[in-house]
């Protein structure tokens, strides 16, 4: 959805021209997640320091880009080439959810006319009209149709009702009042050199930076005092309503346990990849955590305590490596993407596949594969891309589990408020692992006590932080907003499952044997496909000025027809439709004339004479479909002048190898529509809201 990047230097002197530099690099990194406006709050170096240091804000409309070149021309200045010991910066990327995407719509968000207190937001507020509609009876006036700029103004308003409370406090009572998902930064004039965030439902994280290594792992958590507590509760604002704190709790560390550190730096991010550049040592936030800084010091707050509450968050080390979100050579970080598929299928197999023995072993399940056996079903639950792989992996699970498959869109599995039952085992299938829909739905059927799995790319997100048990699908960093690898990851994984569901079946040895093979030849026969690539780009040419594309197939393959029509529209605003071919019959055939783009997926399968009867179709209507069919399978190229030959594996495999093309197709379209490859418009990478 939106990216959030907030910077903080204690006692590590920077210029406000490298503050702004990093900000700015900051957002590049998560551009992905939105990019329709941009904007940035730092200390406005014309601050008079009687009231504390004023902020200057800079938005504007468009991508990172945009705010770089007014950055670029504010840095001319004398001024911004002064060190500061101690700086904090607030920055934004935004997916317009409350509001076009213009100037005054853009965060950060101020409390009033002084920039008093400003903030950065991804997700939704949903009551913001209630908290809008008490602020404005209080006096406050609202410039912009956003949801976020209800939490700064609602700050200040509480800041007005106690000038006693610090700027954590205020930021904790402002979020007792806050519904729906957010990740929030704060930065305040009256309160120099101190950040305060806190998140409930989108992601955030907490990058440490110092020359000395720290002498913990660990942040302990602490809680306000019953006093600070009981105060809480007698001088909220009453027309707001109040969320009860839960009781005190007398075990609070005490204050000297906090980490003290000099000369430290500290990044909030909405994602990993912004911060890696800088340093390793993370803390993802969880859900209600405050965590602020102050005098350089980092602590992290709670307003309530629950029974499964640890005692601290721990700093963990993120394995990522730099290069993994750099483009490299490439012109987009899809085409990269796209052409690490060789490398990252071995990845996603590695430690799990073990070709000698022919065993299959997923270390994230394992001890739970007994209760997964004796299941009523298995659903699988995702959006987009992540529902495909469910849609290419459910007959090979059916045929290999011998269970019943559901597979579901996470947003139409809620609507429908699906009955769920404690012998149910759902999976969550997530690129990011913070897809909203998915997010809920997972919710949904944990508090109906079904067993959870998540099959995610991100360490640490919500929902492999949520599930009972996972797989990691290890694809690495994807950043092109158009899923590529992972979809190929998520579906060696799930067909990982199913080999080690298998395991024991004597009747089924022979098809595991054969679908092991196929996974070694994997990364070989990738890089067959990726040289299709010249070709794939001609056939671009031919489609790129037309309107529409359909592309059928059947079987193992029906999930590439739905997901190379998704890349094709995702990423150059053409109507594309993957078409099942056995209901091509049943009206779809109807659009098909010697105009009409199709492209056909005839693999020699076993749905391979019925794939042929709806090329006969096809053709009788005089279309000239473009082929994918297998390396020297005369007989099907014989139907047309175009096609594209791909290597044979075992069926339930082959849509891995027959999607790579669509991905190829999709990106050359769109590079000859003059399309933004990595940022299609309207889209954003991780989709935070429902
Ligand atoms: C968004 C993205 C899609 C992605 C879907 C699910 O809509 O634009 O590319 O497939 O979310 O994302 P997830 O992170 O849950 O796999």
């Amino acid at each position: 959805m939106c990216g959030i990047f907030a910077y903080l230097n204690y006692l590590t002197p920077r210029s406000r021209q490298e503050v702004l530099e990093l900000l700015i690099n900051g957002l590049k990194r998560l551009e992905y997640r939105g990019y329709d406006s941009t904007g940035l709050a730092i200390d406005n170096p014309e601050s008079n320091n009687d009231d504390g240091s004023k902020i200057m804000i800079v938005r504007r409309p468009g991508k990172v880009k945009v705010l770089e070149e007014a950055v670029t021309e504010i840095c001319k200045g004398d001024e911004y080439k002064t060190k500061l010991t101690t700086h904090i910066g607030i920055a934004h990327t935004r997916w317009a959810t409350h509001g076009s995407p213009s100037e005054i719509n853009s965060h950060p968000h101020r409390s009033d006319l002084d920039n008093s207190f400003v903030v950065v937001h991804n997700g939704i507020i949903t009551n913001y009209k209630d908290v809008k509609r008490l602020l404005e009876k209080k006096g406050y006036v609202f410039e912009s149709d956003t949801d976020t700029e209800a939490i700064a103004k609602l700050i200040h308003h509480l800041w007005q009702q106690h000038p006693t409370y610090t700027f954590r406090e205020l930021v904790e009572q402002a979020i007792l009042q806050l519904e729906g998902a957010f990740a929030i930064a704060c930065k305040s004039k009256y309160f120099p050199g101190e950040c305060v965030a806190s998140r409930r439902g989108t992601p955030l994280l907490v990058g440490i930076k110092s020359k000395t290594r720290l002498s913990t792992d660990h942040i302990p958590i602490l809680y306000p005092s019953a006093k600070k507590q009981r105060a809480y509760n007698k001088k909220l604002p009453a027309d707001i309503p109040v969320l009860q704190p839960a009781p005190f709790n007398d075990d609070t560390p005490a204050e000297d346990e906090l980490l003290e550190v000099k000369e430290v730096e500290y990044f909030f991010a909405s994602d990993a990849s912004a911060i890696i550049e800088h340093t390793d040592r993370v803390i993802y936030l969880e859900d209600d955590d405050v965590a602020a800084v102050k005098d350089g010091v980092l602590s992290i707050h709670r307003l309530k305590k629950s029974l499964d509450d640890s005692h601290a968050r721990e700093i963990t080390t993120l394995k990522m490596e730099i290069q993994q979100i750099m483009k490299g050579n490439y012109d987009s970080f899809m085409l990269k993407e796209i052409f690490e598929q060789p490398e990252s299928v071995v990845d996603t197999m590695r430690g799990r596949m073990f070709f000698e023995s022919k065993t299959a072993v997923l270390g994230g399940i394992k001890e739970y594969i007994p209760e997964i056996k004796r299941c009523r079903r298995l659903i699988l639950i995702a959006c987009g891309t992540s529902y495909h792989s469910a849609v290419a992996t459910r007959q090979l699970l059916e045929e290999l589990t011998e269970l019943p498959v559901v597979v579901e869109l996470a947003s139409d599995f809620m609507d429908r408020h699906t009955p769920i039952f404690r012998d149910d085992v759902c999976f969550f299938i997530s690129q990011s692992g913070e897809t909203a829909d998915t997010l809920i739905a997972l919710r949904y059927c944990k508090q109906r006590g079904a067993l959870i799995v998540g099959v995610t790319n991100t360490v640490g997100s919500s929902i492999c932080r949520e599930s009972h048990c996972g797989v990691h699908i290890n694809a690495g960093p994807e950043i092109g907003v158009a899923s590529t690898k992972a979809y190929t990851s998520q579906f060696i994984s799930l067909v990982m499952f199913a080999l080690v569901m298998s395991e024991d079946r004597l009747s089924l040895q022979t098809r595991r044997l054969e679908i092991i093979e196929g996974l070694e030849n994997l990364a070989a026969q990738i890089r067959k496909v990726l040289q299709l690539n010249s070709k794939v780009q001609e056939l671009a040419k031919d489609l790129y000025l037309h309107k529409s594309l359909l592309i059928m197939g059947r079987g193992f393959n029906f999930a590439t027809c739905l997901e190379g029509a998704l890349k094709v529209k995702e990423l150059t605003y053409m109507h594309s439709e993957g078409i099942l071919a056995g209901e091509l019959k049943h009206g779809p055939i109807a659009l098909v004339d010697d105009e009409m783009p199709v492209l056909m997926i005839v693999m020699r399968d076993p749905v391979y004479t019925k794939c042929m009867n709806a090329l006969q179709q096809v053709t009788a209507r005089k279309s000239r479909p473009i082929l994918l069919c297998e390396e020297g399978d005369e007989e099907t190229k014989s139907f047309s002048s175009r096609y594209l030959e791909i290597p044979r594996t075992v069926d339930c495999l082959q849509g891995i190898l027959t999607v790579i093309p669509l991905q190829l197709l999709s990106y050359h379209i769109a590079v000859l529509r003059g399309c933004d490859v990595d940022c299609p418009r309207n889209l954003a990478k991780s989709v935070t809201v429902e």
